[in-house]
Parts: structure tokens; C-alpha cells; sequence
């Protein structure tokens, strides 16, 4: 059968049918939104080149928390950035960090928030690598117990989630060990398990101060030109205990997600990052794109292509959009 009797364009005629037929659905409750924590009172100071995104002190955090929980959005993912930074990163897991204390402010504010905290050394160490350094080596088995003791003081702080971005070799399981072994058997591993070594980073790393200050991350994130080892990544996380599994950057990594979607049957994340986004808002402010238009076409991409959750810096505006139709 064919045209003239098999004619697509009947389920295009209005809104409401292809409304009906549509086969990918954007929701706000499978986002993420990043925050940055940053020490001090009072401080809400707007990054450059992420319009919108700012590092905040836990109290101004809190108010934003509040209004995304008012939003709909289910949850945040928190990054800290410490009062100092030394060798070892040791901020990272310090109870009194930014990131417990974000933690806990939320907790007890009664907000019903999914928290999620990323666990990672490149903020708090000095050098601005993700992991403990042998001169100019990045070390893996070194940074495991870093990594875990880290995990643990934000779980302990009652953070849900815990997800590790560093990729080393082993933190899966290093984290899952000590969490269960502290009684935080029900604590979410979220493993950013295929994360490329992207140019998209860029302004992130003015956001969370963690650019590094020698080389760069080529020996531990991934090459961007592997789906395959994508896989493999993947499911060593999952053997390792990882709940949910995370591919980032999303937009250049549509295949990615799709293979891992298609080959495993755990929850799968994409993480739409900050030069994905800088991106966006700085064609939009020069008139060039229509921002919701692009940034809904954007996550829909990103769904079609399998992902349950989005960490996106748009998940506000967003859960404003999806609200209003
Ligand atoms: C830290 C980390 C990075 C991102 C999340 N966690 C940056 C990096 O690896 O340099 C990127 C997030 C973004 O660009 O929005 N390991
Ligand atoms: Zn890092």
C-alpha cells in the first residue's frame, strides 16, 4: 500500500492529532538541574557565559531549591566549590563542605527534592585534576578511596543520589562498598559511565572553578570518537553496582545513548552540558534561534534517543514552558 492511499500527512492536520500520534513526550519530571554551591552568605554571583546559572551560597541556593521544587522539577544535582583547594582535593568529603551543607539545608527545609551530589576531585584540588596526581600522572586505584570517602559524607548528609564524573577505573564499585558499609545500602549510584573528553566542558569549568591547571583529560574521559568502549564503560559500572548510568555530553552522543538504551535495561541519563547550553542562550540572545523552540526540540532529541533523565541547566524554563501548555 502507498500513496495515494497511505498519506502521512493525514495525522499532521492539527495540533491535536499530532499531539495524539506523538510518539516522544517531553516531561518535566525526568530533569536534573545543576547547581553550584559555593561558601560565604548571601552570594548569588551569575556566571558569564551560562546566562541564568550562578554560584550561590547555601542560603540563596536554598531559595533557588524552593522554587524548582515549586516548578515541578524532581531534583538537583549539586556541585561544590570549597573555601580552599590542596592537592588531594580534601574539601571534597569534608562534612562541613559545600555540598553536605547544601545537602543538609535542604533536608531541613523539608523540601521533597531528589538531591543529587557529584563526586568528583577537580574542584577541590589544586591542580584542578579529577584525581590524586604522581607528578604529572593522574592516579586511579590512589583517587578510589578519595572518590568513596567523598560519596560517603554526601550520603550521610542525605544526598539520594551520589554520582561520580571522574571515570577512574573501580570508583563504582569503591563507592557502593563504602556507602553499604556505613548502612547506605539505599543510597542511588548514578555513574557518569560514558563521559567524553568534550570541548562542551568549557564553561562549566568557569562555573565550578575545576579547569586543570596542566594538560588536560584525555587519560581518564573518554575518546569522542567510541561507542563501543561506551558499552563496555557502561556495563562495568553496572557490574560495579550503578544504579543509573549517564552518557555526557548529550546532543553529539545521540548514538550513544541510543546503544546503551537498546543493550541494557537500566535507567539512562544524559547530561545536556553547559557549552551545550552556552550555546543556545548565546545564539537566542542574538536573535539567531528562538530559544524554547530550539531547547524543547533539543530535549525531545535527547528523549527520543532514550534517555529517561535529562541534567539539563534549562529544566526551569523548561518546567515554566511545559506549564503553561
Ligand atoms: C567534573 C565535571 C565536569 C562536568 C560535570 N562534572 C567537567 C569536567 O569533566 O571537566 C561537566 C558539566 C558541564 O559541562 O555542564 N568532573
Ligand atoms: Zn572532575
Amino acid at each position: 500500500m502507498s500513496y495515494p492511499t497511505e498519506r502521512p500527512r493525514r495525522l499532521r492536520r492539527s495540533e491535536a492529532v499530532r499531539s495524539l500520534v506523538r510518539e516522544t513526550r517531553v516531561a518535566t519530571n525526568g530533569l536534573l538541574y545543576p547547581m553550584f554551591i559555593c561558601p560565604g552568605a548571601n552570594v548569588r554571583q551569575e556566571i558569564g557565559s551560562m546566562p541564568g546559572i550562578s554560584q550561590q551560597s547555601v542560603d540563596r541556593f536554598l531559595e533557588e531549591a524552593r522554587e524548582v521544587e515549586q516548578l515541578g522539577v524532581p531534583g538537583i544535582l549539586l556541585f561544590g566549590l570549597p573555601e580552599t583547594k590542596d592537592a588531594s582535593g580534601s574539601e571534597a568529603w569534608s562534612p562541613e563542605g559545600p555540598v553536605p551543607r547544601a545537602v543538609r539545608a535542604v533536608r531541613d527545609a523539608g523540601l521533597k527534592l531528589i538531591v543529587a551530589a557529584d563526586v568528583c576531585l577537580c574542584e577541590y584540588t589544586d591542580h584542578g585534576h579529577c584525581g590524586v596526581l604522581k607528578g604529572e600522572t593522574v592516579l586511579n586505584d590512589g583517587t578510589l578511596e578519595l572518590l568513596a570517602k567523598a560519596a560517603l559524607a554526601y550520603a550521610a548528609a542525605g544526598a539520594d543520589i551520589v554520582a561520580p564524573s571522574d571515570m577512574m577505573d573501580g570508583r563504582v564499585g569503591a563507592i557502593r562498598r563504602i556507602l553499604d558499609d556505613n548502612g547506605l545500602e539505599d543510597t542511588i549510584v548514578l555513574s557518569y559511565a560514558a563521559k567524553y573528553c568534550s570541548g562542551l566542558y568549557g564553561p562549566f569549568r568557569e562555573a565550578a572553578d575545576s579547569a586543570p591547571k596542566f594538560g588536560d583529560r584525555r587519560s581518564y574521559q573518554m575518546d569522542p570518537a567510541n561507542a563501543r568502549e561506551a558499552l563496555r564503560e557502561v556495563a562495568l559500572d553496572i557490574e560495579e553496582g550503578a544504579d543509573i548510568v549517564m552518557v555526557k555530553p548529550a546532543m553529539p552522543y545521540l548514538d550513544v545513548i541510543r546503544r546503551v538504551r537498546d543493550e541494557l535495561t537500566v535507567p539512562v541519563a544524559a547530561y545536556n552540558v553547559s557549552g551545550e547550553y552556552s550555546m543556545v542562550k548565546a545564539a537566542a540572545a542574538n536573535g539567531w534561534i528562538e530559544e524554547k523552540r530550539v531547547v524543547l526540540e533539543i530535549l525531545t532529541g535527547i528523549q527520543r534517543a532514550g534517555a529517561d533523565i535529562v541534567c539539563t541547566y534549562h529544566a526551569k524554563d523548561v518546567a515554566r514552558w511545559l506549564k503553561a501548555c
